[in-house]
This record gives structure tokens, sequence and C-alpha cells, in this order.
């Protein structure tokens, strides 16, 4: 069962608060908040470890993250260019941290997030996790769905990361289907400059959308990344490399280079 907090009470350092107060093992509900199709989302604490859920799936935990930094890291290696990066989800920021850490300073990031309540818990609770990546000046944060964002978006990254599911079959809202289809894959393939690199983090494979990235011109790669910093769970990587500017846009079988 989840317990509310008093809100004084947040204001206790991280460390001495399990010590001290053992019985919040237990989870404890921090602050819920709506899409507007009625898809909530929590922040729940239990003892150190904090996770964003939505309903009963957990999207995202302050524990684990070695996999939505391998997001970015394999990501931004593939890229040949970094003057524009897109970070689709905030989360807890550990895949935009890594993203800071990797691209120079002329780099513009932008991280699309759809729920404002998470960039409030960003900037108020759970900054500290990813080192506060919202307050790097190199980082705009918007908030609205990336999906219409990419959309509106013609030639202009030269990476996007998507993290906003757990995959393209376990989606945090209904709405986020269309990123994962036809339409979506095309719009991400015409944001994205000549060779820009699109990547994908899922909790599994997915045979059909990794087709489907082929299909629409995308180069494939279907990367194997641990879940944990020690541990041999994986978790999945799409890797879509756009055409570049001397290969033809014209659709393509799809070649996946295999799994790693
Ligand atoms: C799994 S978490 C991202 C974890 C993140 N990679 C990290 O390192 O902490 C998914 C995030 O995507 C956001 N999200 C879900 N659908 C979205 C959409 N359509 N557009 C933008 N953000 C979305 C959620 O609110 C949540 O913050």
């Amino acid at each position: 069962m989840q317990q509310y907090l008093e809100p004084e009470a947040l204001a206790w350092p991280l460390t001495s608060w399990d010590e001290t107060a053992p019985f919040l093992l237990t989870p404890v509900t921090i602050d819920t908040a709506r899409l507007r199709d009625g898809t909530e989302f929590s922040l729940v604490r239990r003892g150190d470890t904090w996770s964003v859920r939505v309903g009963w799936m957990t999207l995202m935990t302050s524990e684990t993250h070695a996999s939505e930094e391998a997001l970015a890291e394999r990501a931004l290696a593939r890229a040949t260019r970094l003057a524009s990066v897109l970070v689709g989800g905030l989360g807890l920021g550990f895949t935009l941290r890594a993203v800071l850490d990797r691209v120079p300073a002329a780099t513009k990031v932008t991280t699309c997030e759809i729920l404002p309540a998470l960039v409030d818990w960003n900037r108020r609770w759970v900054g500290e996790f990813a080192n506060h990546p919202l307050a790097d000046p190199r980082n705009e944060t918007v908030v609205g769905d990336v999906f219409d964002h990419i959309k509106r978006s013609c030639q202009a990254f030269d990476v996007i990361l998507l993290d906003v599911d757990n995959g393209p079959r376990a989606l945090s809202s209904a709405s986020n289907q269309r990123l994962y289809g036809d339409r979506g894959i095309r719009a991400c393939l015409r944001a994205l400059r000549p060779g820009g690199v699109l990547a994908i983090w899922s909790v599994g494979a997915n045979a059909r959308f990794e087709r489907a990235l082929g299909a629409a011109g995308f180069d494939v790669e279907v990367l194997r990344v641990p879940a944990f910093r020690h541990g041999r769970k994986k978790h999945v990587v799409f890797l879509a490399t756009a055409p570049g500017p001397d290969e033809s846009s014209g659709s393509r079988a799809a070649s996946p280079r295999g799994q790693e």
C-alpha cells in the first residue's frame, strides 16, 4: 500500500532519511499528475530509490540507468555531426546528462517532456541523481509531446533520442503509438539532417518496428545493452541512421547489421 507524505518531511536530506525512518521503505507517493487523456503518472520514493510510474508500470528508477545512458552514448558515437540533439522524454534526466557530458559547448540540446509536473519534479526533488541536467545552459526544455515537436521539424537535428515508453509495445500513453508507426518514423527521418541518427530505447526487441525503420530508409542496428552496470540483464537500443547527403533517400529493405 502506498502512503502520502507531508510536504515538510520532503526537506529531509536523502541519506539520513532511511537511517531515521526505516518504515519509509514502503513505497511513498510523493506526487501525482495526469496527462490530458487521463493517464496518471506518479513520483514514488522507496527508501533512497525514486521512480516514475504510469499506473502500475514503472517507467524509470533512480537505480537503473545504464541503458538510458547507453542510448545517448551509442547514438552520439555514431553521429558525424553534433550541432543539435533532441532528447524525448526527460524521466530522471540520465539520458540528458549522458548527452551533456559528451557534446561540445556549442551543441544545442532540446529536451521535450510531455508532463509539466515531471519537469517540476526534476527541479524540486530528483535533479541531483543526474547532476541537475536541466540547469545546463546548452539545454532548452520544451514541455509538450515529442511527436508534435518532431512533426514540426525539418532537417533540424543531428541526433534524436527517444525514451518515452518501455518500448514500441509497452506504451506510457496510447497516443505514443503514432511514434512507432510509419507516420512517426517518416516524421523522424524528415526531422533529421542527412546522415543523422535516431535512437530508440526499448525493454526488448521488436522485429516489426525494426523492419519499419528499414523500410523507411534507415540503416538499422539493434543493440543489446546492459540494463545495469553489473548484471546480465539487457535492454535494447534501436540505432537508425538516415541516408547521408550522397545517398538516395528512397526506401530500401531493412538490413540490420546484426545484434550485439
Ligand atoms: C522512461 S522515462 C525517460 C527516462 C530517461 N531516459 C532518463 O534517463 O531518466 C519516459 C519519459 O518520457 C515522457 N514522455 C512520455 N511520452 C512522451 C511524449 N509523447 N512526449 C514527450 N515526453 C513523453 C514521460 O513523461 C517520462 O518523463
